[in-house]
């Protein structure tokens, strides 16, 4: 073959190569502002490790709800109350679902499945959502209050005594994981991590699900939008080793509470009433993944909250705050009788206050839980194609 023609086939390979690997799975939008971004990795560089503080730059220039290219996918980002509201509420039904990202749902979940929030919509997420809305609506909330109170109570002492009544510095957040574990076991499997915060297993799932938290992080993950990069990627490992220690202690705390189902000597919880139910239509998988899911979302979640909130009341300002809280309590309740009557009543306006403002300040999932929408939606008169990846800055503005 001729030398030209030689060069020209290679140059239309070369080509064809570049072309299909700079193929995003969803398009761009048109009409919706878009950030500039290189080829192939679109803005991967420029956004950094904390998606959600970017983002808020970003809308200074873009507006409230952009469009971002992240390696093959072109992502919405809404930035505002009202653009969440626009989209996450108004448009609630056609943003049901979730994005499968390569990392977490096909590397770290591909044996426990995957949990309720990470799920997409289909008949088994619909099933295993109301079980989850079921078990954790108002009432049955307030039902779990005694474990709440045992939970409490034993990571308060523990503190105060390990801390030598506060002459000791120590790090409070182990406290808070075990509060939140617990919590989570009990309710799910009717079992609870008796040792103290030095405890093997409780350890053992604090280490595993902080790492898988951050295989499933938007933004730690360049594998996920870039697929060349499975190839060569140590995460991969990593995400391998973590599904397999997951697995050990996933499996381990079914069977035990099938055991204790079989003796006879289990107590109530969510997954023993589903096994025990024997008109209950989850199947095995359906029950991993609530079991899953129990497992995860406090601890990924409420120790982060408690150690902020905790730390803001020991500052200055915060002391203010706890004689504010102190002196509201006393008001309502001067014979102290506090601590049990807020197991069953809200009583104390300035508290619940000061809760609902622990949650919105230190907002600890500042992208929330990113979604796809199954119709096209409407934005400012821009349509927004189903199967579009969303992310929410719930930061606040
Ligand atoms: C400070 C504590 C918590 C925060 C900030 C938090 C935050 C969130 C967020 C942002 C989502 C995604 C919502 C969405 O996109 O629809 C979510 C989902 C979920 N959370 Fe939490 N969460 C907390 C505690 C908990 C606890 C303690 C449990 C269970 C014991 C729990 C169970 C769930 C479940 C089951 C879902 C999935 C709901 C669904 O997809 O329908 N969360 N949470």
């Amino acid at each position: 073959m001729a030398l030209p023609i030689v060069f020209a086939v290679a140059a239309l390979v070369v080509y064809l190569v570049l072309k299909v690997s700079n193929r995003t799975i969803s398009p761009k939008i048109p009409g919706l502002p878009a950030v500039p971004g290189l080829p192939f990795v679109g803005s991967l560089f420029d956004i950094g490790s904390c998606h959600s503080r970017k983002a808020q730059e970003w809308a200074q220039t873009y507006g409230p709800v952009f469009q971002v290219r992240l390696g093959n996918r072109w992502i919405v980002f809404a930035n505002t109350y009202d653009a969440i509201q626009e989209l996450w509420i108004k448009q609630q039904s056609a943003l049901i679902s979730r994005p499968t990202l390569y990392t977490f749902h096909k590397v770290v979940s591909s044996s426990q499945g995957f949990t309720i929030g990470t799920s997409p919509w289909d008949e088994s997420c619909k099933r295993r959502r109301k079980a989850a809305a079921t078990a954790l609506n108002r009432p049955a909330v307030e039902s779990y209050m005694p474990i709440v109170d045992l939970e409490s109570s034993a990571s308060i002492r523990e503190l105060l005594v390990d801390s030598q009544y506060g002459e000791k510095e120590i790090n409070p957040a182990p406290y808070f994981h075990r509060f939140a574990l617990n919590t989570s076991l009990t309710l799910n499997y009717g079992y609870r991590i008796k040792g103290n915060v030095d405890d093997a297993q409780l350890r053992e799932i604090v280490d595993v699900e902080r790492a898988v938290s951050n295989l499933r992080s938007t933004s730690n993950n360049w594998q996920d939008y870039v697929p060349a990069l499975r190839l060569l990627s140590g995460r991969n490992q990593e995400a391998v080793e973590m599904r397999k220690r997951r697995d050990k202690y996933m499996i381990d705390l079914l069977n035990e509470l099938q055991r204790r189902i079989k003796e006879g000597t289990d107590r109530p919880c969510i997954t023993g009433n589903i096994l025990k139910d024997p008109e209950a239509k989850l199947n095995e998988a359906e029950i991993r993944s609530i079991c899953l899911t129990m497992v995860s979302a406090g601890l990924d979640t409420v120790p982060g909250n408690l150690v902020m909130g905790l730390g803001y009341l020991s500052t200055p300002q915060g002391q203010e705050i706890q004689k504010k809280c102190y002196d509201a309590i006393m008001q309502v309740y001067p014979n102290g009788e506090a601590w049990d009557a807020c197991l069953r009543e809200e009583k104390v306006p300035y508290v619940m206050a000061l809760v609902k403002e622990v949650l919105r300040f230190w907002c600890v999932v500042p992208i929330s839980l990113p979604r796809v929408n199954i119709k096209d939606v409407v934005y400012k008169g821009v349509t927004i194609p189903a199967g579009t990846t969303f992310f929410m800055v719930s930061l606040g503005n």
